[in-house]
């Protein structure tokens, strides 16, 4: 992944100290989960009635974006629920013997938290089945002619899975959730009130105009709007008097690269290789990857939903494609002289 330091939109610059920020900012309840208002009423209308029914809630799937609030909502179910939450990730189930010790080990009613649940291996995945309908394993021990199958009793249990790739998950996985909900980019008046929160608890000034101006920026996503809420504190700390200000805000900002539709140089990066190396396109995912030099996973998950949702980007049968907006945006003429040209 790209180590550029001007790219603070990219995951790879998150670092161990950013995560201790990241959850020390992480809502605790639905009552501090901010916008998404119809899933938090559904989610929370689920809670309130399997804990009148004293059950364990129905297995859940949250799928969208990075960073808007997938792993936040696992950990708040189950806080809702009174329950105790265990988390793993598809790449780290590596062989169905990983999946028994996790489950066969789960306190009662527990939540059990698949990220990236698209990753989970086919064998793993299928020794999941039975265990999501009626709370068995079964697994096979040994190798060769000695090896036997044992079927393992587990505790009741509440599979919450996460994926930024719901089109990856099997149809069957995908049919053993009762709840599935996808999150969408927020409003800026709700980022604009992500940003106030997150500025009062790590005690950061912040002017009405320069919560805005960061909110109009932050690609409609919780996790990039407190990653520029800090770097911006960083600026007004060293640049000025500490309070972030609308101008201290735009200044900064100019400095780190991010424009005023909140793309930054990678997104930049993207578009302009779309117009200027493949004409606008369709140009497919693998020869763009390579002409960025990013990683496809990262081009196709990170920056191509927010680029295609704000209609920068178009994806078609034939490959990606660059919209007028695009053309525009990067003050590149070339679209509508073209199509002048052409009619
Ligand atoms: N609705 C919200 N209100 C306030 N803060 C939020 C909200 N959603 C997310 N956040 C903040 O954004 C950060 C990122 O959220 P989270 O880690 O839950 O995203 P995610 O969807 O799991 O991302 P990924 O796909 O990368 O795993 C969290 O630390 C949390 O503080
Ligand atoms: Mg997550």
């Amino acid at each position: 992944m790209s180590e550029d330091p001007r790219n603070i939109i990219s995951p790879s610059t998150q670092d161990p100290g950013e995560k201790s920020v990241e959850e020390a900012l992480m809502p605790r309840g639905f009552g501090e989960f901010v916008g998404q208002d119809k899933v938090k009423d559904k989610l929370s209308m689920f809670v309130e009635a399997a804990r009148g029914r004293g059950e364990s809630l129905d297995h859940c799937l949250f799928y969208g974006p990075p960073g808007l609030g997938k792993t936040t909502l696992a950990y708040i179910m189950a806080r809702e629920m009174g329950v105790d939450i265990r988390k793993t990730s598809g790449p780290a189930l590596e062989k169905q013997g990983d999946l028994a010790a996790l489950l066969t080990n789960l306190p009662d009613n527990a939540v059990f938290f698949i990220d990236e649940i698209h990753r989970l291996s086919k064998n793993v995945e299928e020794a999941l089945y039975p265990a999501l309908q009626h709370f068995y394993l079964d697994i096979i021990v040994g190798q060769g002619p000695s090896a036997r199958n044992i079927r393992l009793e587990v505790p009741k249990f509440t599979l919450v899975g996460a994926t930024t790739r719901a089109g990856f998950l099997t149809g069957a996985m995908r049919d053993r959730f009762g709840i599935l909900e996808r999150l969408n980019y927020y409003g800026i008046d709700e980022i604009e009130r992500i940003i106030i929160r997150s500025s009062q608890i790590l005690k950061i000034e912040v002017e009405p105009g320069g919560a805005r101006e960061l909110a109009g920026r932050s690609r409609g996503t919780p996790r990039i709007a407190n990653r520029l809420l800090r770097r911006v504190r960083d600026y007004a700390q060293v640049k000025s008097d500490g309070r972030i200000t609308a101008e201290t805000a735009r200044a900064a900002l100019k400095m780190f690269e991010v424009d005023t539709k909140g793309l930054d140089e990678m997104d930049r990066r993207i578009l302009g290789c779309v117009i200027g190396k493949f004409d606008g396109g369709p140009v497919g995912l693998g020869s763009l990857a390579v002409a960025v030099g990013e990683e496809e996973d990262t081009i196709s998950d990170v920056y191509e939903p927010f680029l295609i949702q704000s209609g920068f980007l178009m994806r078609t049968p034939s490959g990606r494609k660059a919209t007028r907006l695009a053309y525009d945006h990067l003050g590149m003429k070339g679209y509508s002289d073209r199509e002048e040209e052409l009619f």
